[in-house]
């Protein structure tokens, strides 16, 4: 068994909206992803976040659940509409009282709290204005980067300022499928850059609050392979990885977007101009702003075919029969992706440290009728994973640590309850959790492997 070396953190992760639950207590604002998960039609079995793990009043709970299994970091997200409860508006203590007590609660417990500040539930008040795709949202989100870090960098020193960019931007403006639900490349374009934009913008400001920030931004990675030798799938495939991956890091590290990509979307009619309209003069650099680490979410890849260039494309497996099968999210379990995508990382833009931030799967094994829950497949894909980091370290990479989605089962977005990522089994109607059997692998892998040389 390989053992990490000295400083490896690891963690586990969940966010906000997923398990916080009391959508409207102590002055919370609405989000957009309140608004839409109370719309009909938009989530599996018309589930909502309203309650979730109700982790807003158990979260005592839950850190001792996660201080018993000896796991060393937490990454939470605060809610903006805890804090700001409009977006602009004035500052809600209650908000900042509750990740006060949470901060107070891990430290306590010797669980080092990791904090990210937008995990896609943007204040409805600001959607209202136009969102993402308006470019004063960007002012809003360092205002409220500079609340936060101000109230607890006292206490926290590790901070990410954005979960996800593609998914926000893309599945929420694009795609439709989570909040705000609309579907136009544009606006999803136009989003993308505002994201960046206030990611930039924020670093130096977290940097003015927090003595030692270590601040850097978390990006979904899909890596992709093309389907079959023909030349379609071959530009299918680059064009996949400019759409899902290039188009992030590349600005973040200093490249700007991406050429060809940026033809193509001008070549197909995204804007009218020669270049994004919504770049102005200094973005790009504000936007490469100098960060400690980029934390990268992992989950699967795919295999591109001619026609799917801009689609999701999870499930499908690179080959027919990926040899290692599916989770139930059917998503291809490829640990070897993580490994090649990680070195990839390294040779193309390296960056100082690169954490994965996010790994994990969906299973759905509950309690047997000893009460035990035995989800030994769960715990196959977390070792085989960790294996694959422990290769990319080999190969040079600077990896510096490894976070579990998630403590909890939790809301999965557009698929509601249905889907079960926890180390922790939470029956969703009583709110009782049962520790997995994988917690308690994952606790005596992070003592096995901590460490080492
Ligand atoms: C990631 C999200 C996280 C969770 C996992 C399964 O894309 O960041 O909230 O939904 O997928």
């Amino acid at each position: 068994m390989t053992t990490f070396p000295d400083g490896f953190v690891f963690g586990v992760a969940a966010s906000a909206y997923q398990i916080e639950g009391a959508w409207d207590e102590d002055g919370k604002g609405e989000s957009i992803w309140d608004r839409f998960t109370h719309r009909p039609g938009t989530i599996l079995n018309g589930d909502t976040g309203d309650v979730a793990c109700d982790h807003y009043h158990r979260y005592r709970e839950d850190v001792a659940l996660m201080a018993g299994a000896g796991i060393p970091a937490y990454s939470l997200t605060t809610a903006w509409t805890r804090i700001i409860p409009d977006g602009t508006g004035p500052v809600e203590p209650r908000g900042i009282g509750f990740y006060d007590r949470l901060v107070d609660e891990l430290l306590a417990h010797g669980v080092t709290p990791y904090v990210t500040l937008y995990h896609w539930d943007l204040p409805q008040g600001l959607q209202d204005r136009g969102g993402w795709a308006s470019r004063e949202t960007v002012d809003a989100f360092v205002r409220y980067a500079d609340v936060v870090s101000s109230a607890l960098g006292d206490r926290v020193k590790h901070w990410k300022t954005h979960n996800e960019p593609w998914v926000a931007a893309f599945l929420g403006h694009y795609l439709g499928e989570f909040a705000p639900g609309h579907t136009d490349f544009a606006e999803a374009l136009a989003a993308a850059h505002h994201i960046l934009l206030s990611h930039g913008r924020s670093v130096p400001v977290i940097r003015s609050n927090v003595p030692e920030a270590d601040v850097g931004i978390v990006v979904d990675c899909r890596p992709s392979t093309p389907a079959t030798a023909d030349p379609r799938d071959l530009a299918a495939q680059r064009h996949f990885d400019g759409f899902r991956n290039r188009w992030f890091f590349d600005p973040l590290f200093g490249k700007g977007y991406p050429r060809d990509m940026v033809d193509a979307y001008r070549d197909g009619g995204r804007f009218h101009t020669e270049n994004p309209p919504f770049v102005q003069p200094g973005d790009l650099d504000e936007i490469a702003a100098p960060i400690d680490f980029v934390g990268v979410n992992y989950y699967t890849a795919v295999a591109v075919s001619a026609g799917l260039e801009e689609s999701e494309t999870t499930g499908v497996a690179p080959g027919p029969n990926p040899p290692d099968g599916y989770t139930e999210m059917g998503w291809p379990i490829i640990p070897q992706a993580l490994t090649a995508f990680l070195k990839r990382l390294h040779d193309d833009y390296r960056p100082r440290d690169i954490r994965v931030t996010e790994n994990g799967a969906s299973f759905s094994d509950g309690p047997d009728d000893d009460g035990h829950v035995r989800d030994h497949r769960r715990i196959d894909y977390l070792r085989r994973h960790l294996d694959a980091v422990a290769d990319a370290i080999d190969l040079g990479v600077p990896v510096t640590g490894y976070f579990v989605w998630s403590i909890l089962d939790n809301f999965e977005w557009a698929l509601g309850y249905s889907q079960r990522f926890g180390l922790v089994w939470v029956d969703h109607e009583t709110g009782t959790r049962i520790p997995k059997d994988s917690l308690a692998w994952y606790s005596s892998a992070i003592a096995a492997r901590s460490g080492g040389a």
